[in-house]
């Protein structure tokens, strides 16, 4: 299994990999500013075996905390689910994380709406928490964060700091709207 960076080439099938994984949150604009910005710590990749792709990884960071790097879009085609594909993704994002200036690594799921995730997540992360904001996207209270973390270090908790996940899910329509205003995907 190896991870292919997603750049202006793999642009389109970065998002068609990420649509088909994620139907209801297909996130072009994300994948595209990740591409654009050329900052080490908003990246996407593309995993690929025997020359096929299986899955999609990233990592991303919130402004509010400088000391941790989240997991972005992370998933295995349903075709090539329960292969082992999604914890060797993981694993490799984390080496990823470890080779930045980061000490904690941390990722937000929902217990309702990424339930296959949670074995993985629970025996891969430190720890876990509830987030609770009421300012926030908390698809009806089901949100959950996990940290490890990347030094030797003992992971902090998120203490549900302000995330923004109310924002990233309007980028989501917004980059469907551009796709259909720039036909990119006729
Ligand atoms: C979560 C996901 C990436 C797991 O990928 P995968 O390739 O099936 O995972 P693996 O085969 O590596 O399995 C990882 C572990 O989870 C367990 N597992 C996987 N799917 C499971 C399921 N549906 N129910 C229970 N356990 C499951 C496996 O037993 C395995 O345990 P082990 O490593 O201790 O043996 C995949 O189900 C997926 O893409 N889901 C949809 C996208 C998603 O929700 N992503 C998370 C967003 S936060």
């Amino acid at each position: 299994m190896k991870l292919v960076l997603v750049t202006e080439k793999n642009l389109i099938e970065a998002y068609n990999v990420q649509k088909s994984i994620f139907p209801e949150e297909p996130d072009y604009l994300f994948l595209k500013n990740a591409v654009d910005k050329k900052d080490k710590a908003l990246k996407h990749y593309l995993a690929y075996d025997n020359g096929k792709c299986v899955g999609i990884t990233g990592v991303y960071v919130e402004n509010c905390d400088k000391d941790s790097i989240w997991l972005s879009w992370f998933g295995v085609l349903k075709e090539k689910r329960s292969k082992g594909y999604g914890r060797k993704i993981l694993e490799a994002t984390r080496v990823i994380c470890k080779k930045l200036p980061f000490k904690y690594f941390r990722c937000y799921t929902s217990s309702k709406y990424n339930a296959s995730a949670l074995p993985l997540y629970n025996s891969f992360f430190d720890i876990s928490e509830k987030y609770e904001n009421s300012e926030d996207e908390t698809y009806e209270n089901t949100t959950i964060i996990y940290s490890s973390s990347l030094t030797n270090e003992k992971v902090k908790p998120w203490n549900n700091k302000y995330i923004g996940i109310k924002e990233y899910d309007e980028l989501c329509v917004q980059g469907e709207e551009f796709l259909n205003k720039n036909s990119l995907m006729s």
